[in-house]
């Protein structure tokens, strides 16, 4: 558990950048979850997954509990969620993904979830999706793809793509947002 927080925690030391593991200790980890509540429900969220995986009975509800209690945020433990997971503000965001890739950052208020259909978001590696968002059906948002604040997306978007508007629109690929975590 702590290899895959300490990951979440790197998004912390500079809010949403990724620093280096080296800075990360325990005691880091401590003294930025007094500050930040995204990274305390992360906390709890990989809790969770550390309980399924070590077969505690509850441990999928507890979370889910706790997280929409505590934190104001719908999302399963159960979810497949990489290392480096960002949510700058919990309250109000419901994520219901397929999957979910390393270090991808969600800003607030922000929706993932089923559109007609019983099929839901995969988002790969290095996604951003800015405030109030809706990322909506069996679709793909490509590695490090940007997608704006209040856009609904319902088509799939492209690697590297900036998507803003509703239904959403690609603006370009490769801007310069897109190329934040590229390596
Ligand atoms: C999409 C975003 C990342 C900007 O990407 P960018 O590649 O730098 O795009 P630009 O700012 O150059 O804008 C390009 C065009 O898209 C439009 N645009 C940008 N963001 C938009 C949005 N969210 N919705 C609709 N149109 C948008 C701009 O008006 C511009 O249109 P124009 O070419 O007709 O003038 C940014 O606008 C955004 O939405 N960030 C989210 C920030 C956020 O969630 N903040 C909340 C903090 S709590």
């Amino acid at each position: 558990m702590w290899q895959v927080f300490k990951q979440d925690v790197q998004r912390w030391v500079v809010q949403e950048s990724i620093a280096d593991p080296e800075l990360v200790t325990k005691k880091v980890a401590f003294r930025l979850m007094r500050h930040h509540m995204g990274l305390r429900a992360m906390f709890w969220f990989r809790f969770g997954q550390w309980g399924i995986e070590k077969g505690i009975p509850g441990s999928v509800g507890r979370t889910m509990r706790m997280l929409h209690k505590g934190y104001g945020l719908e999302i399963s433990p159960r979810t497949p969620v990489g290392g480096g997971f960002y949510i700058a503000h919990t309250v109000g965001t419901v994520i219901q993904a397929k999957r979910i890739g390393s270090n991808c950052s969600i800003v607030s208020c922000v929706t993932i979830g089923m559109r007609n259909e019983w099929a839901f978001p995969i988002l790969e590696d290095n996604v951003f999706i800015g405030a109030g968002a809706r990322v909506l059906g069996g679709i793909t948002i490509g590695e490090g793809a940007v997608i704006g604040a209040n856009a609904v997306v319902i088509k799939d978007v492209p690697p590297r793509a900036t998507a803003v508007g509703i239904p959403a629109k690609i603006i370009h690929v490769g801007g310069e947002k897109s190329q934040k975590f590229s390596p």
